[in-house]
């Protein structure tokens, strides 16, 4: 089974609140997404609303039939709340500061454990799976499984930035941290500047992927490919090999 897409469509809010206005509508690209094939749809909503406002989390959350993925970071009391209150099929738990411009870390599950363990245990006893965004680094894989999360998502940056020059070393870290995740029994998704170029090879040779959330090169290559093709073109590069 090929790894789930899960478009994130912050990236659409932010046009959108560039004019103020209801253009591009938020709501509708999500469903057109799902209808053009993604298996889920992802939302980061910060605290300054500068991209997904939180009404948007709950409009959608009314109307999404795929699995619904809300990362941010549960430091913030009103997103907390918030996932608690939409229920989504997955929240991914996100280490960063509500003015970065976009995740640039993951978690340290060491120093971090007892609080990691204590937000898990909530969000599961709602009944929401859990991921946690972590490096590619195998003793955050091992004290992530020690906090009770059904999964990690691994901060893909590292990778992308290396890919074009030595793809096999940009791989490296990856490939044993997927290894540590399988023993230790986690989930694994992945996500942060994937893209058409270096997707395949990332997914073809992680094994036990279940899921890349992707936003930023899936919307820059809708512009030129169109929205349906280019998730038809997502889809198909986590089903092909290299
Ligand atoms: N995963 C996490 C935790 C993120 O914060 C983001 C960006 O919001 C992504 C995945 C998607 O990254 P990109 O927009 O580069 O595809």
């Amino acid at each position: 089974m090929p790894a789930k897409l899960s478009v994130n469509i912050n990236k659409i809010a932010t046009l959108r609140n560039s004019r103020g206005g209801n253009v591009p509508n938020v709501l509708q690209v999500a469903l057109d997404c799902e209808r053009f094939g993604a298996d889920g749809i992802t939302v980061h909503p910060r605290p300054d609303e500068r991209h997904i406002r939180y009404t948007d989390v709950y409009t959608l959350s009314q109307h999404l039939t795929t699995e619904f993925n809300i990362e941010g970071n549960p430091k913030e009391a009103k997103f907390v709340e918030l996932v608690l209150a939409v229920k989504p099929a997955q929240v991914t738990l996100v280490p960063d500061a509500g003015n970065q411009l976009t995740s640039d870390h993951g978690w340290d599950t060491l120093a971090e454990r007892a609080y990691l363990t204590d937000m898990i245990a909530r969000f599961k006893a709602a009944g929401i799976r859990t991921s946690i965004f972590i490096d590619p680094n195998e003793a955050m894989v091992e004290g992530a499984a020690l906090t009770g999360t059904d999964r990690i998502e691994l901060y893909t940056e590292a990778y992308a930035q290396q890919y074009p020059n030595d793809r096999v070393n940009a791989l490296a870290h990856f490939i044993k941290a997927a290894e540590k995740a399988q023993e230790v029994g986690l989930g694994l998704n992945a996500g942060h500047d994937l893209s058409l170029h270096n997707l395949t090879y990332f997914a073809s040779r992680i094994s036990g992927l279940l899921e890349v959330s992707i936003g930023h090169a899936l919307i820059a290559d809708a512009l030129y490919l169109g929205l349906e093709n280019t998730i038809q073109l997502y889809k198909r590069a986590l089903a092909l090999h290299e």
